[in-house]
């Protein structure tokens, strides 16, 4: 039987495919107000702004393509049994052919309904823009699949229960600094070989088995991969 190899990643893992993360120097929340954009409230106040905010963002992943790193992890399944569980909205994994991912903060190619009694269907998005007066069948307007700052994590004991199982957890090109999903990490058990792949310096205390690689996603994970499948064919 193949090991569980998770893949825990964010933003980082998409730096190289030109998508800017949130809190580099050239971050994202550099130029806008989190709380303007990424909020309930800020819904509430501005519908227009977030939708205009998410297309935005919804254009450039589009024209983006996957990098070596996506590409890397994708390669683990030919002996690992893999599932990769990300931050990011973007869907950069799927593209580069990865089979199992769970998005845990939303997936921006799709819109749910603002009807409470239908917010877990999700309406794939045609085209790059979701526009005020989008509606569901319903009638109710629809907003971006996207975990905004103050909501629920709905996949965090999904991911969790993943975590837990896992042999071997790579967490690659994000900062940690966002809760509940930095916690995660914290799911593993001791026995679990874990590896950071970030070219930033990131604080983690209290993990065991724990290498950290100072690289940048492109590098560091088409080497890491290189290594554990080598691994896994001297110990399988
Ligand atoms: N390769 C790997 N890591 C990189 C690269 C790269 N080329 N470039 C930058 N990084 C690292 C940075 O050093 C940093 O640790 O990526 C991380 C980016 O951190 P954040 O911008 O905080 O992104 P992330 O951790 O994914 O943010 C978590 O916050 O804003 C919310 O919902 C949003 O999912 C997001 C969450």
């Amino acid at each position: 039987m193949k090991k569980k190899l998770v893949v825990f990643s964010g933003a980082g893992i998409s730096a190289e495919s030109g998508l800017r993360t949130f809190r580099d120097s050239d971050g994202l929340w550099e130029e806008y107000n989190v709380m303007d954009v990424a909020t309930p409230e800020a819904w509430q106040k501005d519908m227009a702004l977030v939708l205009e905010f998410y297309n935005k963002r919804r254009v450039q992943i589009l024209e983006a393509n996957p990098n070596p790193a996506h590409h890397a992890v994708k390669l683990l399944e030919e002996k690992y049994d893999v599932t990769v569980i990300t931050q990011n909205i973007d869907d950069l994994h799927e593209r580069a052919g990865s089979s199992h991912v769970v998005h845990l903060h939303g997936n921006i190619r799709f819109a749910r309904s603002t009807n409470p009694s239908d917010a877990d269907r999700l309406y794939p998005i045609k085209g790059n823009h979701l526009n005020p007066g989008d509606k569901c069948p319903e009638g109710f307007q629809l907003r971006p699949h996207v975990v905004w700052f103050g909501e629920e994590v709905p996949l965090l004991p999904v991911a969790q229960k993943i975590v837990e199982r896992a042999d071997y957890l790579i967490i690659s090109g994000t900062s940690l600094t966002v809760y509940p999903a930095a916690n995660l990490i914290y799911a593993a058990n001791y026995k679990c070989k874990k590896y950071l792949v970030d070219p930033g310096s990131i604080h983690v205390t209290d993990i065991e088995n724990l290498s950290f690689i100072k690289e940048k996603a492109s590098l560091g994970l088409p080497k890491l991969a290189e290594m554990l499948l080598k691994e896994e064919v001297i110990n399988g």
